[in-house]
Protein backbone atom coordinates (compact mmCIF):
# COMPACT_ATOMS: atom_id res chain seq x y z
CA UNK A 1 0.00 0.00 0.00
CA UNK A 2 1.14 3.20 -0.33
CA UNK A 3 1.64 6.01 2.58
CA UNK A 4 0.58 8.95 0.57
CA UNK A 5 -1.28 10.31 -1.58
CA UNK A 6 -3.39 13.59 -3.16
CA UNK A 7 -6.14 15.12 -1.65
CA UNK A 8 -8.60 17.40 -2.90
CA UNK A 9 -7.54 20.96 -2.65
CA UNK A 10 -9.68 22.89 -0.09
CA UNK A 11 -11.35 25.48 -1.72
CA UNK A 12 -13.13 28.84 0.18
CA UNK A 13 -15.31 31.09 -1.30
CA UNK A 14 -15.58 34.55 -0.18
CA UNK A 15 -16.36 37.89 -1.05
CA UNK A 16 -19.56 40.99 0.58
CA UNK A 17 -22.89 39.87 1.13
CA UNK A 18 -25.14 39.10 -1.34
CA UNK A 19 -22.49 38.60 -4.10
CA UNK A 20 -23.30 34.99 -4.52
CA UNK A 21 -21.77 32.36 -2.88
CA UNK A 22 -24.29 30.16 -1.61
CA UNK A 23 -25.47 30.11 -4.63
CA UNK A 24 -22.69 29.30 -6.86
CA UNK A 25 -22.03 26.77 -4.86
CA UNK A 26 -26.03 25.50 -4.98
CA UNK A 27 -24.86 26.26 -8.51
CA UNK A 28 -22.45 23.69 -8.35
CA UNK A 29 -23.95 21.23 -5.99
CA UNK A 30 -27.16 20.79 -8.10
CA UNK A 31 -25.60 20.51 -11.46
CA UNK A 32 -24.48 16.78 -9.90
CA UNK A 33 -28.23 15.38 -10.14
CA UNK A 34 -28.08 15.63 -13.89
CA UNK A 35 -24.68 14.20 -13.80
CA UNK A 36 -25.53 11.08 -11.49
CA UNK A 37 -23.75 8.51 -13.81
CA UNK A 38 -20.11 10.68 -13.55
CA UNK A 39 -20.46 9.81 -9.44
CA UNK A 40 -22.11 12.01 -7.47
CA UNK A 41 -21.13 15.49 -5.43
CA UNK A 42 -20.96 14.46 -2.33
CA UNK A 43 -22.28 16.45 0.80
CA UNK A 44 -20.08 17.20 3.69
CA UNK A 45 -20.11 18.80 6.63
CA UNK A 46 -19.27 22.48 5.91
CA UNK A 47 -18.09 21.28 2.61
CA UNK A 48 -18.67 19.69 -0.50
CA UNK A 49 -16.94 17.54 -2.94
CA UNK A 50 -16.93 17.56 -6.50
CA UNK A 51 -15.29 14.90 -8.09
CA UNK A 52 -13.09 15.37 -10.76
CA UNK A 53 -15.27 13.34 -13.07
CA UNK A 54 -17.76 15.49 -11.83
CA UNK A 55 -15.51 18.18 -13.41
CA UNK A 56 -14.66 16.43 -16.83
CA UNK A 57 -18.33 16.39 -16.94
CA UNK A 58 -19.05 19.80 -16.12
CA UNK A 59 -16.40 21.29 -18.39
CA UNK A 60 -16.92 18.87 -21.38
CA UNK A 61 -14.29 20.37 -24.05
CA UNK A 62 -12.38 22.79 -22.34
CA UNK A 63 -10.84 19.81 -20.27
CA UNK A 64 -10.63 17.05 -22.93
CA UNK A 65 -7.50 15.30 -23.39
CA UNK A 66 -5.91 16.78 -20.03
CA UNK A 67 -4.42 14.76 -17.56
CA UNK A 68 -4.91 14.83 -13.44
CA UNK A 69 -3.70 13.37 -10.70
CA UNK A 70 -6.05 15.31 -8.25
CA UNK A 71 -9.33 13.35 -7.23
CA UNK A 72 -11.54 16.47 -7.59
CA UNK A 73 -11.98 19.86 -5.35
CA UNK A 74 -13.12 20.08 -2.09
CA UNK A 75 -15.33 23.77 -1.47
CA UNK A 76 -15.89 24.97 1.92
CA UNK A 77 -19.09 26.50 2.64
CA UNK A 78 -18.10 29.19 5.05
CA UNK A 79 -20.82 30.31 6.95
CA UNK A 80 -20.35 33.89 7.03
CA UNK A 81 -17.51 36.00 5.42
CA UNK A 82 -15.57 35.69 8.76
CA UNK A 83 -15.29 32.32 8.82
CA UNK A 84 -12.43 32.19 6.89
CA UNK A 85 -10.10 33.38 9.64
CA UNK A 86 -11.36 30.26 11.38
CA UNK A 87 -10.01 28.31 9.00
CA UNK A 88 -6.33 28.67 10.39
CA UNK A 89 -3.61 26.81 10.83
CA UNK A 90 0.11 27.65 11.58
CA UNK A 91 1.50 29.88 9.12
CA UNK A 92 -1.78 30.24 6.95
CA UNK A 93 -5.19 29.07 6.35
CA UNK A 94 -6.34 25.29 5.97
CA UNK A 95 -7.73 26.91 2.22
CA UNK A 96 -5.45 25.59 -0.53
CA UNK A 97 -7.05 28.28 -3.22
CA UNK A 98 -10.19 30.54 -2.59
CA UNK A 99 -12.86 32.40 -5.03
CA UNK A 100 -13.23 35.74 -4.19
CA UNK A 101 -16.58 36.56 -5.99
CA UNK A 102 -17.23 39.99 -6.37
CA UNK A 103 -21.29 41.50 -8.03
CA UNK A 104 -20.43 42.77 -11.56
CA UNK A 105 -22.87 45.88 -10.30
CA UNK A 106 -21.66 46.84 -7.06
CA UNK A 107 -17.88 45.95 -7.73
CA UNK A 108 -15.44 45.92 -4.55
CA UNK A 109 -17.24 46.34 -1.59
CA UNK A 110 -16.23 46.64 1.97
CA UNK A 111 -16.68 42.89 2.81
CA UNK A 112 -14.84 42.29 -0.59
CA UNK A 113 -11.62 44.35 0.39
CA UNK A 114 -11.68 42.55 3.80
CA UNK A 115 -11.38 39.50 2.19
CA UNK A 116 -8.44 40.36 -0.09
CA UNK A 117 -6.91 41.77 2.76
CA UNK A 118 -7.34 38.47 4.42
CA UNK A 119 -6.27 36.17 1.57
CA UNK A 120 -3.30 38.41 1.16
CA UNK A 121 -1.89 37.93 4.70
CA UNK A 122 -2.55 34.26 4.53
CA UNK A 123 -0.67 34.44 1.26
CA UNK A 124 -3.93 32.31 -0.45
CA UNK A 125 -3.69 31.45 -4.05
CA UNK A 126 -7.27 32.64 -5.56
CA UNK A 127 -9.56 33.64 -8.74
CA UNK A 128 -11.69 35.95 -8.79
CA UNK A 129 -14.99 35.20 -10.16
CA UNK A 130 -17.24 38.47 -11.48
CA UNK A 131 -21.17 37.34 -10.81
CA UNK A 132 -24.09 38.30 -12.18
CA UNK A 133 -23.29 38.73 -15.33
CA UNK A 134 -26.81 37.84 -16.42
CA UNK A 135 -28.09 40.74 -14.77
CA UNK A 136 -25.80 43.07 -17.83
CA UNK A 137 -28.52 44.88 -19.98
CA UNK A 138 -28.91 43.07 -22.86
CA UNK A 139 -26.68 40.56 -21.90
CA UNK A 140 -27.53 36.84 -23.66
CA UNK A 141 -26.32 33.31 -22.73
CA UNK A 142 -23.96 31.98 -25.89
CA UNK A 143 -22.35 29.17 -25.89
CA UNK A 144 -18.62 28.96 -27.20
CA UNK A 145 -15.65 30.29 -25.17
CA UNK A 146 -15.54 33.34 -23.43
CA UNK A 147 -14.27 35.40 -26.21
CA UNK A 148 -16.74 33.63 -28.83
CA UNK A 149 -19.73 34.37 -26.17
CA UNK A 150 -18.67 38.08 -26.00
CA UNK A 151 -18.37 38.62 -29.67
CA UNK A 152 -22.04 37.27 -30.02
CA UNK A 153 -23.34 40.24 -27.10
CA UNK A 154 -24.53 43.54 -28.52
CA UNK A 155 -22.03 46.40 -28.45
CA UNK A 156 -24.14 47.86 -25.20
CA UNK A 157 -24.13 45.00 -23.08
CA UNK A 158 -20.13 44.15 -24.51
CA UNK A 159 -19.59 47.78 -23.59
CA UNK A 160 -20.82 47.48 -19.83
CA UNK A 161 -19.18 44.62 -19.14
CA UNK A 162 -15.67 45.63 -20.10
CA UNK A 163 -15.98 48.60 -18.52
CA UNK A 164 -16.94 46.53 -15.33
CA UNK A 165 -14.00 44.03 -15.82
CA UNK A 166 -11.63 47.52 -16.07
CA UNK A 167 -12.79 48.65 -12.66
CA UNK A 168 -12.48 45.59 -10.77
CA UNK A 169 -8.66 45.15 -12.76
CA UNK A 170 -8.11 48.58 -11.08
CA UNK A 171 -8.92 48.26 -8.25
CA UNK A 172 -7.15 44.64 -7.70
CA UNK A 173 -4.18 46.94 -8.99
CA UNK A 174 -4.52 49.56 -6.41
CA UNK A 175 -4.25 47.03 -4.07
CA UNK A 176 -1.80 45.10 -5.22
CA UNK A 177 -2.29 42.14 -7.81
CA UNK A 178 -1.79 42.02 -11.45
CA UNK A 179 -4.59 40.43 -12.70
CA UNK A 180 -6.97 39.86 -16.81
CA UNK A 181 -9.67 37.97 -17.65
CA UNK A 182 -8.26 34.31 -17.69
CA UNK A 183 -8.39 34.20 -21.42
CA UNK A 184 -5.85 36.41 -21.43
CA UNK A 185 -3.36 35.39 -18.77
CA UNK A 186 -0.04 33.42 -20.10
CA UNK A 187 1.21 33.13 -16.57
CA UNK A 188 -1.11 31.83 -13.66
CA UNK A 189 1.08 31.68 -10.60
CA UNK A 190 1.89 36.18 -11.28
CA UNK A 191 -1.96 37.46 -12.07
CA UNK A 192 -4.83 37.03 -10.68
CA UNK A 193 -7.46 35.10 -13.25
CA UNK A 194 -10.65 36.61 -13.46
CA UNK A 195 -13.44 34.79 -14.39
CA UNK A 196 -16.99 35.82 -15.49
CA UNK A 197 -19.84 33.74 -14.40
CA UNK A 198 -23.31 33.79 -13.53
CA UNK A 199 -24.41 31.41 -10.43
CA UNK A 200 -27.88 32.05 -11.73
CA UNK A 201 -27.83 30.71 -15.27
CA UNK A 202 -24.30 28.65 -14.71
CA UNK A 203 -22.65 30.55 -17.24
CA UNK A 204 -18.81 30.33 -16.78
CA UNK A 205 -18.80 28.16 -14.14
CA UNK A 206 -17.22 25.48 -16.51
CA UNK A 207 -14.16 27.25 -16.79
CA UNK A 208 -14.47 28.76 -13.09
CA UNK A 209 -14.32 25.01 -12.47
CA UNK A 210 -11.35 24.26 -14.97
CA UNK A 211 -8.74 27.08 -13.75
CA UNK A 212 -9.49 25.91 -10.45
CA UNK A 213 -8.50 22.16 -10.93
CA UNK A 214 -5.33 23.34 -13.57
CA UNK A 215 -4.34 25.87 -10.87
CA UNK A 216 -3.83 23.27 -8.47
CA UNK A 217 -2.37 20.84 -10.35
CA UNK A 218 0.43 22.92 -11.58
CA UNK A 219 1.11 24.81 -8.32
CA UNK A 220 -0.25 23.06 -5.17
CA UNK A 221 -0.27 19.22 -6.15
CA UNK A 222 3.56 18.66 -3.75
CA UNK A 223 1.29 20.51 -1.37
CA UNK A 224 -1.49 17.99 -1.86
CA UNK A 225 0.56 15.13 -1.25
CA UNK A 226 0.14 14.13 1.90
CA UNK A 227 0.64 11.03 4.71
CA UNK A 228 -1.56 8.48 5.59
CA UNK A 229 -0.98 9.35 9.26
CA UNK A 230 -3.00 10.34 11.88
CA UNK A 231 -5.58 12.93 11.35
CA UNK A 232 -4.99 16.81 11.33
CA UNK A 233 -8.18 19.12 11.09
CA UNK A 234 -9.32 22.61 11.97
CA UNK A 235 -12.97 23.10 14.22
CA UNK A 236 -15.08 25.54 12.12
CA UNK A 237 -18.25 25.66 14.61
CA UNK A 238 -18.80 24.08 17.89
CA UNK A 239 -22.78 23.37 17.61
CA UNK A 240 -25.28 22.12 19.60
CA UNK A 241 -27.37 18.84 18.11
CA UNK A 242 -30.39 17.28 19.31
CA UNK A 243 -29.94 14.18 20.96
CA UNK A 244 -26.13 14.16 20.86
CA UNK A 245 -25.13 17.26 22.80
CA UNK A 246 -22.33 19.52 21.76
CA UNK A 247 -20.56 18.47 18.33
CA UNK A 248 -17.90 19.65 16.14
CA UNK A 249 -17.86 20.29 12.37
CA UNK A 250 -14.46 20.08 11.99
CA UNK A 251 -12.29 20.33 8.43
CA UNK A 252 -9.44 17.34 8.11
CA UNK A 253 -6.81 18.40 6.05
CA UNK A 254 -4.31 15.74 6.48
CA UNK A 255 -4.39 12.00 7.55
CA UNK A 256 -7.02 9.87 8.39
CA UNK A 257 -9.76 9.68 11.42
CA UNK A 258 -11.11 6.55 12.95
CA UNK A 259 -14.34 6.30 14.96
CA UNK A 260 -12.47 4.41 17.68
CA UNK A 261 -9.87 7.48 17.50
CA UNK A 262 -9.21 9.63 20.81
CA UNK A 263 -8.19 13.10 20.12
CA UNK A 264 -7.31 16.64 21.79
CA UNK A 265 -9.26 19.55 20.68
CA UNK A 266 -7.95 23.73 21.53
CA UNK A 267 -10.38 25.47 24.22
CA UNK A 268 -9.41 28.52 26.08
CA UNK A 269 -8.02 27.18 28.69
CA UNK A 270 -6.28 23.19 28.62
CA UNK A 271 -6.68 21.04 25.51
CA UNK A 272 -9.15 18.68 25.98
CA UNK A 273 -8.57 14.77 25.45
CA UNK A 274 -11.62 12.95 24.95
CA UNK A 275 -12.60 9.84 23.36
CA UNK A 276 -15.00 10.21 20.01
CA UNK A 277 -18.85 8.71 20.06
CA UNK A 278 -19.17 8.87 16.77
CA UNK A 279 -18.10 10.08 13.23
CA UNK A 280 -21.27 11.97 11.50
CA UNK A 281 -21.63 12.70 7.74
CA UNK A 282 -24.63 14.08 6.60
CA UNK A 283 -27.48 11.87 5.05
CA UNK A 284 -28.70 12.40 1.63
CA UNK A 285 -31.66 14.28 1.64
CA UNK A 286 -33.88 11.88 0.24
CA UNK A 287 -33.22 9.24 2.82
CA UNK A 288 -33.92 11.34 5.95
CA UNK A 289 -37.05 10.30 7.30
CA UNK A 290 -37.14 11.58 10.53
CA UNK A 291 -34.99 14.92 11.27
CA UNK A 292 -33.17 12.89 13.88
CA UNK A 293 -31.97 11.10 11.68
CA UNK A 294 -29.73 13.81 9.75
CA UNK A 295 -26.69 12.03 9.95
CA UNK A 296 -24.90 8.37 9.10
CA UNK A 297 -22.44 6.87 11.02
CA UNK A 298 -18.81 6.10 9.52
CA UNK A 299 -15.73 3.85 10.57
CA UNK A 300 -13.25 5.94 9.10
CA UNK A 301 -12.74 9.27 6.78
CA UNK A 302 -9.60 10.55 4.86
CA UNK A 303 -8.44 14.16 4.00
CA UNK A 304 -9.63 15.93 3.03
CA UNK A 305 -13.29 16.18 4.20
CA UNK A 306 -15.56 17.90 6.48
CA UNK A 307 -16.82 15.56 9.11
CA UNK A 308 -19.51 15.88 12.40
CA UNK A 309 -17.67 14.95 15.62
CA UNK A 310 -19.60 13.60 18.59
CA UNK A 311 -17.70 13.31 21.73
CA UNK A 312 -17.94 14.19 25.11
CA UNK A 313 -16.48 16.90 26.62
CA UNK A 314 -16.45 19.46 23.73
CA UNK A 315 -18.35 22.04 25.50
CA UNK A 316 -14.99 24.61 25.92
CA UNK A 317 -14.35 24.18 22.28
CA UNK A 318 -13.66 27.07 20.23
CA UNK A 319 -13.57 27.37 16.51
CA UNK A 320 -10.46 27.50 14.91
CA UNK A 321 -8.50 25.71 17.11
CA UNK A 322 -6.95 22.58 16.29
CA UNK A 323 -7.69 18.71 16.30
CA UNK A 324 -5.33 16.22 16.64
CA UNK A 325 -5.55 12.67 17.01
CA UNK A 326 -4.00 11.22 20.23
CA UNK A 327 -1.88 7.90 20.51
CA UNK A 328 -0.13 7.13 23.62
CA UNK A 329 3.29 8.23 22.05
CA UNK A 330 2.42 11.73 20.96
CA UNK A 331 0.23 13.11 23.50
CA UNK A 332 2.67 15.73 24.85
CA UNK A 333 3.61 16.60 21.67
CA UNK A 334 0.12 17.30 20.66
CA UNK A 335 -0.88 19.22 23.76
CA UNK A 336 2.31 21.46 23.12
CA UNK A 337 1.43 21.61 19.89
CA UNK A 338 -2.57 22.97 20.39
CA UNK A 339 -1.41 25.11 22.79
CA UNK A 340 0.90 26.91 20.96
CA UNK A 341 -1.85 27.41 18.12
CA UNK A 342 -4.30 28.48 20.66
CA UNK A 343 -2.30 31.16 21.59
CA UNK A 344 -2.09 34.46 20.07
CA UNK A 345 1.46 35.03 18.89
CA UNK A 346 0.93 39.18 18.75
CA UNK A 347 3.74 41.70 19.46
CA UNK A 348 2.16 44.52 21.71
CA UNK A 349 3.32 47.91 21.37
CA UNK A 350 3.62 50.32 24.48
CA UNK A 351 0.89 52.71 23.63
CA UNK A 352 -1.75 52.06 20.85
CA UNK A 353 -5.32 50.74 20.87
CA UNK A 354 -7.34 48.13 22.74
CA UNK A 355 -8.46 45.90 20.18
CA UNK A 356 -11.29 42.94 21.10
CA UNK A 357 -12.30 40.05 18.35
CA UNK A 358 -14.85 37.54 18.35
CA UNK A 359 -11.69 35.08 17.14
CA UNK A 360 -7.86 33.97 17.77
CA UNK A 361 -7.86 34.54 13.95
CA UNK A 362 -10.02 37.55 13.05
CA UNK A 363 -7.81 39.61 16.02
CA UNK A 364 -4.47 37.90 14.31
CA UNK A 365 -6.28 39.53 11.02
CA UNK A 366 -6.76 42.71 12.81
CA UNK A 367 -3.35 43.10 14.29
CA UNK A 368 -1.57 42.40 11.21
CA UNK A 369 -3.75 44.18 9.31
CA UNK A 370 -2.87 46.98 11.78
CA UNK A 371 0.99 46.61 11.68
CA UNK A 372 0.44 47.11 7.70
CA UNK A 373 -0.83 50.62 8.06
CA UNK A 374 0.92 51.63 11.20
CA UNK A 375 -1.26 51.61 13.42
CA UNK A 376 -0.23 50.93 17.34
CA UNK A 377 -1.94 48.59 19.21
CA UNK A 378 -1.09 48.03 23.32
CA UNK A 379 -4.23 45.30 24.09
CA UNK A 380 -5.79 42.52 21.88
CA UNK A 381 -7.86 39.71 23.53
CA UNK A 382 -10.40 37.53 22.15
CA UNK A 383 -13.86 38.87 23.67
CA UNK A 384 -16.41 40.93 24.58
CA UNK A 385 -16.01 44.59 25.55
CA UNK A 386 -15.57 44.51 29.53
CA UNK A 387 -15.07 47.17 32.29
CA UNK A 388 -11.54 46.28 32.51
CA UNK A 389 -10.98 47.27 28.59
CA UNK A 390 -12.66 50.78 29.28
CA UNK A 391 -10.36 51.61 32.11
CA UNK A 392 -7.63 50.25 30.65
CA UNK A 393 -8.28 52.75 27.65
CA UNK A 394 -8.75 55.50 29.60
CA UNK A 395 -5.58 54.81 31.89
CA UNK A 396 -3.53 56.70 29.84
CA UNK A 397 -2.90 60.83 29.12
CA UNK A 398 -2.66 60.56 25.38
CA UNK A 399 -6.31 61.25 24.14
CA UNK A 400 -4.90 59.57 21.00
CA UNK A 401 -5.11 56.23 22.87
CA UNK A 402 -8.14 56.49 24.68
CA UNK A 403 -10.00 54.13 22.20
CA UNK A 404 -11.27 50.36 22.03
CA UNK A 405 -11.68 49.00 18.60
CA UNK A 406 -14.45 46.42 18.82
CA UNK A 407 -14.29 43.39 16.29
CA UNK A 408 -17.50 41.38 15.92
CA UNK A 409 -18.06 41.35 19.50
CA UNK A 410 -20.63 43.26 22.39
CA UNK A 411 -20.53 45.72 24.73
CA UNK A 412 -21.15 44.51 27.79
CA UNK A 413 -23.60 47.02 30.26
CA UNK A 414 -21.02 47.02 32.47
CA UNK A 415 -18.78 48.79 29.90
CA UNK A 416 -21.16 51.31 28.59
CA UNK A 417 -22.12 51.95 32.43
CA UNK A 418 -18.13 53.23 32.85
CA UNK A 419 -18.05 54.72 28.96
CA UNK A 420 -20.09 57.21 30.72
CA UNK A 421 -17.55 58.63 33.52
CA UNK A 422 -14.43 58.06 31.24
CA UNK A 423 -13.47 60.08 28.09
CA UNK A 424 -13.09 56.91 25.75
CA UNK A 425 -14.26 56.06 22.91
CA UNK A 426 -15.42 52.51 21.23
CA UNK A 427 -15.49 51.56 17.50
CA UNK A 428 -17.74 48.96 16.65
CA UNK A 429 -17.70 46.90 13.10
CA UNK A 430 -18.17 43.61 11.73
CA UNK A 431 -15.47 44.42 8.77
CA UNK A 432 -12.33 44.91 9.44
CA UNK A 433 -11.90 46.97 6.87
CA UNK A 434 -14.31 49.11 8.14
CA UNK A 435 -12.76 49.03 11.37
CA UNK A 436 -9.29 50.23 10.09
CA UNK A 437 -10.85 53.17 7.83
CA UNK A 438 -13.05 54.37 11.07
CA UNK A 439 -9.82 53.76 12.88
CA UNK A 440 -8.09 56.53 11.13
CA UNK A 441 -10.83 59.16 10.40
CA UNK A 442 -11.38 59.14 14.33
CA UNK A 443 -7.43 59.73 14.71
CA UNK A 444 -7.80 62.20 11.97
CA UNK A 445 -10.39 64.44 13.83
CA UNK A 446 -8.57 63.80 17.09
CA UNK A 447 -5.52 65.15 15.74
CA UNK A 448 -7.58 67.84 14.41
CA UNK A 449 -8.94 68.67 17.63
CA UNK A 450 -5.87 68.26 19.38
CA UNK A 451 -4.34 70.77 17.28
CA UNK A 452 -6.81 73.28 17.55
CA UNK A 453 -7.00 73.34 20.96
CA UNK A 454 -3.61 74.13 21.18
CA UNK A 455 -3.44 76.66 19.08
CA UNK A 456 -6.57 78.21 21.31
CA UNK A 457 -4.55 78.33 24.22
CA UNK A 458 -1.86 80.02 22.28
CA UNK A 459 -1.94 84.16 23.09
CA UNK A 460 -2.39 86.23 20.24
CA UNK A 461 -1.33 89.51 19.59
CA UNK A 462 -4.37 92.04 20.85
CA UNK A 463 -4.18 95.92 21.07
CA UNK A 464 -6.75 97.72 22.54
CA UNK A 465 -7.97 101.44 22.84
CA UNK A 466 -9.21 102.56 26.83
CA UNK A 467 -12.56 104.26 26.04
CA UNK A 468 -12.53 106.93 28.89
CA UNK A 469 -16.17 107.66 29.23
CA UNK A 470 -16.05 104.19 30.58
CA UNK A 471 -15.02 103.63 34.20
CA UNK A 472 -16.88 101.35 36.08
CA UNK A 473 -14.45 100.77 38.85
CA UNK A 474 -11.03 102.55 39.87
CA UNK A 475 -9.40 99.46 40.88
CA UNK A 476 -9.05 95.76 42.21
CA UNK A 477 -9.77 95.32 39.63
CA UNK A 478 -10.32 98.37 37.69
CA UNK A 479 -13.43 97.63 35.47
CA UNK A 480 -13.16 99.73 32.12
CA UNK A 481 -14.54 100.21 28.83
CA UNK A 482 -12.24 99.07 25.52
CA UNK A 483 -12.27 98.25 21.90
CA UNK A 484 -10.50 95.72 20.20
CA UNK A 485 -8.63 97.67 17.56
CA UNK A 486 -6.52 94.87 16.31
CA UNK A 487 -5.96 90.85 17.22
CA UNK A 488 -7.61 89.35 20.28
CA UNK A 489 -7.83 89.51 23.84
CA UNK A 490 -8.67 87.18 26.50
CA UNK A 491 -8.69 86.21 30.07
CA UNK A 492 -5.57 85.79 31.41
CA UNK A 493 -3.50 87.70 29.44
CA UNK A 494 -1.26 90.50 30.44
CA UNK A 495 -1.22 94.00 29.19
CA UNK A 496 1.31 96.52 28.31
CA UNK A 497 1.89 99.80 27.60
CA UNK A 498 4.03 101.28 24.27
CA UNK A 499 6.54 101.75 26.99
CA UNK A 500 6.90 98.27 27.52
CA UNK A 501 5.30 98.55 31.55
CA UNK A 502 2.83 95.92 32.50
CA UNK A 503 0.35 97.25 33.68
CA UNK A 504 -1.57 93.82 34.95
CA UNK A 505 -3.72 90.65 33.84
CA UNK A 506 -7.51 90.62 32.39
CA UNK A 507 -9.10 88.51 34.75
CA UNK A 508 -12.97 88.55 32.59
CA UNK A 509 -14.27 90.28 29.10
CA UNK A 510 -18.15 91.09 29.58
CA UNK A 511 -20.49 92.60 27.15
CA UNK A 512 -24.08 92.85 27.67
CA UNK A 513 -23.58 91.03 31.05
CA UNK A 514 -22.31 87.93 29.45
CA UNK A 515 -18.79 86.52 29.95
CA UNK A 516 -16.81 86.11 26.97
CA UNK A 517 -14.06 83.94 26.36
CA UNK A 518 -12.16 86.70 24.04
CA UNK A 519 -12.93 89.74 22.24
CA UNK A 520 -11.69 89.88 18.77
CA UNK A 521 -11.58 93.19 16.46
CA UNK A 522 -13.56 95.92 15.99
CA UNK A 523 -15.68 94.39 19.39
CA UNK A 524 -16.66 97.30 22.44
CA UNK A 525 -16.33 95.62 26.05
CA UNK A 526 -15.58 95.76 29.59
CA UNK A 527 -12.58 94.48 30.85
CA UNK A 528 -11.61 93.59 34.44
CA UNK A 529 -7.63 94.29 34.73
CA UNK A 530 -5.73 93.05 38.01
CA UNK A 531 -3.02 95.29 39.14
CA UNK A 532 -3.32 99.15 37.79
CA UNK A 533 -5.64 101.56 39.30
CA UNK A 534 -7.22 104.32 36.84
CA UNK A 535 -5.70 107.63 36.51
CA UNK A 536 -2.28 106.17 37.86
CA UNK A 537 -1.19 103.64 35.40
CA UNK A 538 -3.54 103.85 32.90
CA UNK A 539 -5.94 106.32 31.88
CA UNK A 540 -8.89 106.72 29.15
CA UNK A 541 -7.54 106.78 25.63
CA UNK A 542 -4.03 104.65 26.54
CA UNK A 543 -3.20 102.37 24.16
CA UNK A 544 -2.28 98.88 25.17
CA UNK A 545 -1.03 95.62 23.84
CA UNK A 546 -0.76 92.25 25.06
CA UNK A 547 2.25 91.20 26.73
CA UNK A 548 3.71 87.81 25.00
CA UNK A 549 6.17 85.50 26.07
CA UNK A 550 9.09 85.26 23.54
CA UNK A 551 8.35 81.58 23.41
CA UNK A 552 5.03 82.73 22.29
CA UNK A 553 6.02 85.13 19.73
CA UNK A 554 8.71 82.57 18.20
CA UNK A 555 5.62 79.87 17.58
CA UNK A 556 3.22 82.55 16.37
CA UNK A 557 5.79 83.40 13.60
CA UNK A 558 6.16 79.42 13.19
CA UNK A 559 2.59 78.77 12.76
CA UNK A 560 2.18 81.37 10.09
CA UNK A 561 -1.46 81.83 10.47
CA UNK A 562 -1.59 85.42 11.63
CA UNK A 563 -4.21 87.83 10.04
CA UNK A 564 -2.50 91.04 8.35
CA UNK A 565 -3.60 92.95 11.82
CA UNK A 566 -2.47 90.71 13.89
CA UNK A 567 0.77 90.95 12.07
CA UNK A 568 0.67 94.31 12.31
CA UNK A 569 0.42 94.34 16.26
CA UNK A 570 2.87 91.38 16.72
CA UNK A 571 5.56 93.70 14.95
CA UNK A 572 4.45 96.73 16.81
CA UNK A 573 5.09 94.34 20.14
CA UNK A 574 8.25 93.34 18.95
CA UNK A 575 9.61 96.85 18.40
CA UNK A 576 8.56 98.16 22.01
CA UNK A 577 9.77 94.16 23.57
CA UNK A 578 13.15 95.46 21.66
CA UNK A 579 13.27 99.12 22.87
CA UNK A 580 12.96 98.24 25.96
CA UNK A 581 14.11 94.29 26.84
CA UNK A 582 16.69 93.56 24.22
CA UNK A 583 17.42 94.40 20.82
CA UNK A 584 17.50 91.12 19.68
CA UNK A 585 13.88 90.32 21.25
CA UNK A 586 11.75 87.49 18.90
CA UNK A 587 14.37 86.58 16.35
P1 LIG B 1 -24.46 36.06 2.12
O1 LIG B 1 -24.37 34.59 2.46
O2 LIG B 1 -25.65 36.73 2.72
O3 LIG B 1 -23.20 36.81 2.37
O4 LIG B 1 -24.75 36.19 0.54
P2 LIG B 1 -24.19 35.31 -0.62
O5 LIG B 1 -22.91 35.88 -1.10
O6 LIG B 1 -24.21 33.88 -0.25
O7 LIG B 1 -25.25 35.62 -1.75
P3 LIG B 1 -26.41 34.68 -2.24
O8 LIG B 1 -25.86 33.52 -2.95
O9 LIG B 1 -27.33 34.44 -1.13
O10 LIG B 1 -27.04 35.65 -3.35
C1 LIG B 1 -27.65 36.86 -3.03
C2 LIG B 1 -28.72 37.18 -4.01
O11 LIG B 1 -28.19 37.35 -5.32
C3 LIG B 1 -29.78 36.08 -4.14
O12 LIG B 1 -31.03 36.69 -4.30
C4 LIG B 1 -29.38 35.33 -5.40
O13 LIG B 1 -30.46 34.75 -6.05
C5 LIG B 1 -28.80 36.47 -6.24
N1 LIG B 1 -27.79 35.98 -7.18
C6 LIG B 1 -26.67 35.29 -6.87
N2 LIG B 1 -25.97 35.04 -7.98
C7 LIG B 1 -26.66 35.55 -9.03
C8 LIG B 1 -26.44 35.62 -10.44
O14 LIG B 1 -25.46 35.16 -11.01
N3 LIG B 1 -27.38 36.27 -11.18
C9 LIG B 1 -28.49 36.83 -10.62
N4 LIG B 1 -29.35 37.43 -11.42
N5 LIG B 1 -28.73 36.79 -9.31
C10 LIG B 1 -27.83 36.16 -8.51
MG1 LIG C 1 -24.54 32.96 1.66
Amino acid sequence: MESSYIRQPIVSVLGHVDHGKTTLLDYIRGSTVALREAGAITQHIGATEVPIDVIRELCGELLKGKEFTLPGLLFIDTPGHHAFTTLRKRGGSIADLAILIVDINEGFKPQTYESLMILKQYKTPFIVAVNKIDTITGWRREEGTLPERLSKQNDLARSIFEEKIYEIIGTLSEQGFSSDLYTNIRDFSRNVAIIPISAKTGEGIPELLMVLVGLAQRFLEKHLTIEKGPAKGTVLEVKEERGLGTTIDVIIYSGTLRSTDTIAVGTREEPVITKIKALLKPKPLDEIRDPREKFESVEEVHAACGIKISAPDLEDVIPGSPLRVVTQENKNEVIREIKEQTELHIDLDDEGAVVKADTIGSLEAIVKEAKSRNIKIRKAEVGNVSKRDIVDASATNDPLQRIVLAFNVKILPEAEEEMRNQDVTVIKEDVIYTLMERYEEWVYKKKEEIERAKKEAIPRPGMIKFLPEYVFRVSKPAIIGVRVLAGRIKPGMKLMKDDGRVIGTIRSIQSERKSLDEAIQGQEVAVSIEGPTVGRQIKGGDILYTDLPESVVKKLKEMGDLTYDEKEVLDKIIEIKRKTVDRFWGL
